[in-house]
């Protein structure tokens, strides 16, 4: 990578049980495979302070936060991660593939939660300076692929959130897919359905632009 270059930013986003960790860390070893340093990274989490956040969002104390609560402890998070790893990376010429980023929020907090997007958006303005992927990879996949990779994955245990009701989780689903109908120059949605390589090359794919467009 030349001098001086930008890193690009990739988020890797979707509903629970989507195979979206997965698929992120595969992404991240290819970027490295072609020379490209890559960091891999999560939200809520990636930094010490974040990943301290994250604990207290997926194993609340007491009865757990309100809607409003929940979503500054993930702008907190969020905050902290973009200023100490996600912006000097990027600065550095290191490509940041996350698990996870501010179309979680709007999704998990803004539509599904009911707090709005207008909302979530000013504590990311806040919090974050607006820092936006360069692209954004939605992972879908249909109902019955989902509730065998959670069983898979979860073995009958979830967390506060991933615990929620399944009219909860629709609404997340859907919320991804509308953000990437209402901005489809920065998402892409990838059906996630299928052999892990066959998705991993269909991300792959979705990546390739960025490539070319790095020199
Ligand atoms: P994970 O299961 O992908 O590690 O994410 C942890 C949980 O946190 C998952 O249920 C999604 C949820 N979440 C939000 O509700 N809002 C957010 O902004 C983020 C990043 C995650």
């Amino acid at each position: 990578m030349s001098a001086g270059k930008r890193g690009r930013f990739i988020a890797c986003e979707g509903g629970e049980g989507t195979g979206k960790s997965t698929q992120a860390r595969l992404l991240a070893q290819k970027l490295e495979a072609r020379g490209i340093d890559a960091v891999l990274t999560r939200e809520p989490g990636g930094t010490p302070g974040a990943e301290a956040i994250r604990g207290l969002l997926l194993d609340p104390p007491g009865e757990g936060w309100p809607m409003r609560a929940e979503a500054l402890l993930f702008a907190a998070a969020r905050a902290d991660h973009v200023a100490r790893l996600i912006r000097p990376a990027l600065a550095a010429g290191t490509w940041v593939v996350c698990d996870r980023f501010i179309d979680s929020s709007r999704a998990y907090q803004g539509i599904a939660g009911g707090l709005g997007d207008d909302l979530v958006r000013d504590l990311h303005e806040a919090g974050s300076e607006d820092l936006a992927p360069d692209l954004t990879i939605v992972i879908a996949a249909d109902e019955a692929t989902i509730a065998a990779r959670l069983a898979d994955r979860d073995a009958g245990v979830s967390d506060a959130i991933g615990g929620r009701d399944s009219d909860y989780h629709a609404r997340v689903n859907a919320a991804f897919l509308g953000f990437a109908d209402a901005e489809p120059h920065r998402f892409v949605v990838i059906d996630g359905v299928g052999e892990l390589d066959a998705v991993s090359d269909r991300i792959w794919k979705a990546v390739s632009p960025l490539l070319d467009d790095r020199a």
